[in-house]
């Protein structure tokens, strides 16, 4: 998710604002409510929390491409989303898995 411009932007937005609404992984449905955690963190914890989700939990798959989340990449999609009046994470994964069916 996090090589392209779209998946990392879902990422930063769905610890910011959470997540609601029907998700499928592989062959299993979720329906659940992933609470907003913005009010938690800043964007230096979001990109930390990113980094170490990637480096630890990925089992090193992010491979070569890998490009770090920073401080301020994460505070920019953050200011786009508010710009925009919201962030609707449920369309953006939607979005997201139709350009890039390996992700479902
Ligand atoms: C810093 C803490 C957290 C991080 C980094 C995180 C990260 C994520 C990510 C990246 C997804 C999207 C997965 C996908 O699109 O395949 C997700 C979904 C979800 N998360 Fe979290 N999460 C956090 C905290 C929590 C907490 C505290 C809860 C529950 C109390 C939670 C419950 C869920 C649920 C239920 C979903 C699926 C939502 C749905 O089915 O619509 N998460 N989380």
């Amino acid at each position: 998710m996090a090589s392209s411009d779209l998946g990392r932007a879902y990422l930063v937005n769905v610890i910011n604002v959470g997540l609601i609404g029907p998700i499928s992984v592989g062959a299993v449905a979720y329906m659940g409510v992933m609470p907003a955690q913005g009010s938690s963190y800043t964007a230096a914890d979001i990109s930390d929390l990113l980094n170490y989700m990637a480096r630890e939990l990925d089992d090193g798959k992010s491979g070569e491409n890998w490009r770090q989340f920073s401080e301020s990449e994460v505070q920019q999609i953050i200011d786009r989303g508010t710009a925009e009046g919201g962030h609707d994470t449920a369309r953006q994964r939607a979005a997201l898995i139709a350009a890039f069916p390996e992700l479902q």
